[in-house]
C-alpha cells in the first residue's frame, strides 16, 4: 500500500478571527468596487437585488459551506487542493483526480491578469499623489492617459507598457513574498493589516459621495446625491424578465464570493478539524456582501451620477468596470472637494482589495505542488511563480489585442460554473449530502437549517446547470467561435492565449500522473470519511 501521507506538517491558521478575514479578503476584491455596481445599474438597479440574493441563498451560500467542509476534509489527509480532495470524497475514482484539476487551473489563471490590474491600481494610487492624475483628467485625457499606461497606444503621457510593466514586478514580489511566508505568517498577517484599512478607506469614500450634495447647483440643480443614489438603485422590475439579468446575478454571486472555484479548498484546508465551518463561512461571506452592496453599491457609479447625470452614468456602465475605476473616477476626484486625498484612497482600496485576493488565487497552485508533490515552499513558490512571471508578461505585451479578456472569459467567466457545478454535484452525490452534512457539522457553532440539504441536492446544481446551458447557449457560443473578430491580430493572439490555457491545463493533468505516480491517490477501499 502506497504511504498517503507525506508527514509534512502542513501549518494551522493561528486564529479564528484570522481565518475569516483571510477568506473576507478573498472574496472582497476588485469585484466588489468594479464589476458589481456596472452590472446592477445595467440590470435593473434595486430589482438586481432579487435575483442576486436569491442566488446568494441558493447558490453562493451552500457553495461556501461545500467548499469549506471540503477544504477542513482535505487538509485532515494532507490535501490542499481538489485533485487529492476529489479522490477521497469520490472513494477513489480513477477520474476524480482529473476533473480537480479544474479547481486549481481556474484561480491560477485568473491570478495571471488579476496581478496586472492590482498594479494598475497600486500605480494609479501613486498618480494621485504625484498629480499626474489630476493633469490628465483637468485635460479631459484619462482615456488616453489609460491607455497609454496600458500600451495600447503611444502619447504624450506614456511611450510603452513600461511603467505598468515595473508595478507589476513589485506587486508580484509583493504577492509571492506573502505567499512564501505562508499561511500563517503571510496570509493570515497580511489580512490582519489589510482588511482594517479596506473597511475603513471604503467607509471614508462612501460617506465623502454621500456627502457630496449637489456640486453644481447652477448648471444642474437636478444632479446630487439622492439622484445619484436613486440612478443606482430605483427598481426597474421589468427587467427581471429577463434571463441574462438572472444569469448575470448568479455570475456575480460566484466572483465576488470567490466560491465554487479552489480558492476556498486551499484555504480551509489549514483549518484544525474542530474550527467551525458552517458560522465563519457565513460571516465572511457576509462581510463580503455587506462590503460589495452597501460600499460598492455607495462609491463609483453614485458618484459618477452625481457629477454626470443619470444618462452619462449609464453610458459609463455600459463601458465597463475598468473605464468606470480607472477613466471616469479620476475624473471625478479632480473635481471633488478633497479630490486628491479621495483619488488616493480609492486606488489604494483597490489595490488592498486586490492583494487580499490574488494571494488565495496562487494558494491552491502553491498548495497542490506542496502537498502532492513534496515541493518545498521554496520551490513551489520558484516554480509558480516563474511560470506566473511569463505568462503576465505574455498580456502586459499583448493586452492591445485582448489577450487578458480572453483569459478572463475562460477563467473567469466559463470556467467557474463548471468547477462549481462539478464541486457541489461530488458533494451532494459521491460524498453524499447525509455524510457531508455530518462532516460540516463536526464543531459547528450553528446549525445549517435542514432545508439546505434539499437545496444542495437539487436546487443549486440545477440552478448551476440551467445557468451553464443559458449563459452557454445565448452569450459564450458566439465568443468561443469568435465571430465578429475582424482583426487578423486579435485572432492570432486570442487564439494563442487559447493553445497557452491548454498548456497551463495540460501541465497540470501531467502534474497529477506524476503526484498518482508518487503514489498520493492511493486505491481506497470503499468510501471512509
Ligand atoms: N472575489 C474576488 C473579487 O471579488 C475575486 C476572486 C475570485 C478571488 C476567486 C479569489 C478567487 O474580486
Amino acid at each position: 500500500m502506497p504511504k498517503e501521507n507525506t508527514g509534512r506538517v502542513r501549518g494551522n491558521w493561528g486564529s479564528r478571527l484570522g481565518v475569516i478575514l483571510a477568506v473576507s479578503g478573498s472574496a472582497v476584491g476588485l469585484g466588489n468596487f468594479l464589476r458589481f455596481p456596472v452590472k446592477a445599474a445595467s440590470n435593473g438597479g434595486g430589482a438586481f437585488m432579487v435575483p442576486y440574493f436569491i442566488a446568494f441563498l441558493l447558490v453562493g451560500i451552500p457553495l461556501a459551506w461545500i467548499e469549506w467542509t471540503l477544504g477542513r476534509y482535505g487538509g485532515k489527509h494532507s490535501h490542499g487542493s481538489a485533485p487529492g480532495i476529489y479522490h477521497r470524497i469520490t472513494g477513489g475514482k480513477s477520474w476524480a483526480k482529473y476533473v480537480g484539476a479544474i479547481s486549481i487551473f481556474v484561480p491560477l489563471v485568473i491570478s495571471f491578469y488579476y496581478v496586472y490590474i492590482e498594479g494598475w491600481a497600486l500605480a494609479f494610487s501613486l498618480f494621485s499623489l504625484t498629480g499626474q492624475l489630476q493633469t490628465a483628467a483637468a485635460a479631459g485625457d484619462m482615456p488616453a492617459f489609460l491607455n497609454g499606461f496600458l500600451g495600447i497606444e503611444k502619447n504624450q503621457y506614456f511611450s510603452g507598457p513600461w511603467t505598468a510593466f515595473t508595478i507589476f514586478i513589485v506587486v508580484f514580489v509583493l504577492n509571492y513574498a506573502v505567499i512564501f511566508r505562508g499561511v500563517k505568517m503571510g496570509i493570515e498577517k497580511l489580512n490582519k493589516v489589510a482588511m482594517p484599512i479596506l473597511l475603513g478607506c471604503g467607509i471614508i469614500l462612501a460617506v465623502r459621495v454621500l456627502t457630496l450634495g449637489t456640486p453644481d447647483p447652477v448648471n444642474h440643480p437636478e444632479w446630487n446625491v439622492i439622484s445619484g443614489l436613486g440612478f443606482m438603485w430605483n427598481p426597474d422590475w421589468s427587467q427581471l424578465l429577463r434571463a441574462r439579468v438572472w444569469i448575470e446575478a448568479a455570475g456575480q454571486i460566484f466572483f465576488t464570493l470567490s466560491v465554487g472555484m479552489g480558492a476556498i479548498l486551499a484555504y480551509a484546508s489549514y483549518l484544525r478539524q474542530r474550527d467551525d465551518v458552517v458560522l465563519s463561512s457565513l460571516t465572511s461571506a457576509s462581510t463580503n456582501q455587506f462590503v460589495e452592496v452597501i460600499l460598492g453599491g455607495s462609491v463609483g457609479l453614485v458618484a459618477a451620477a452625481i457629477f454626470y447625470g443619470a444618462a452619462q452614468a449609464q453610458t459609463i456602465a455600459q463601458g465597463g468596470a475598468f473605464g468606470l475605476g480607472f477613466v471616469t473616477m479620476p475624473m471625478i476626484f479632480a473635481n471633488m472637494g478633497g479630490g486628491t486625498i479621495m483619488g488616493f484612497l480609492w486606488f489604494f482600496l483597490l489595490f488592498v482589495a486586490g492583494i487580499t485576493s490574488s494571494v488565495s488565487l496562487l494558494q491552491p497552485a502553491i498548495a497542490f505542488l506542496e502537498d502532492e508533490l513534496s515541493l518545498s515552499r521554496h520551490s513551489a513558490v520558484l516554480y509558480l511563480g516563474a511560470a506566473g512571471f511569463c505568462i503576465t508578461s505574455f498580456v502586459i505585451l499583448t493586452m492591445a489585442y485582448g489577450t487578458l479578456d480572453e483569459m478572463d472569459f475562460w477563467a473567469g467567466t466559463v470556467m467557474p460554473v463548471i468547477s462549481a457545478t462539478i464541486e457541489v454535484i461530488l458533494f451532494a452525490y459521491f460524498l453524499g449530502v447525509r455524510r457531508g452534512f455530518e462532516e460540516m457539522h463536526r464543531g459547528a457553532d450553528m446549525k445549517v437549517p435542514g432545508i439546505y440539504k434539499f437545496i444542495i441536492k437539487f436546487i443549486t446544481p440545477i440552478y448551476l446547470c440551467v445557468l451553464l446551458v443559458v449563459w452557454g447557449y445565448q452569450e459564450w457560443f458566439s465568443v468561443i467561435m469568435m465571430r465578429g473578430i475582424e482583426d487578423p491580430n486579435q485572432f492570432f493572439f486570442k487564439l494563442l492565449t487559447r493553445i497557452l490555457l491548454l498548456v497551463v491545463f495540460g501541465v497540470l493533468i501531467l502534474l497529477i500522473v506524476r503526484a498518482d505516480r508518487r503514489g498520493r491517490f492511493p486505491a481506497m477501499k470503499g468510501k471512509e470519511l
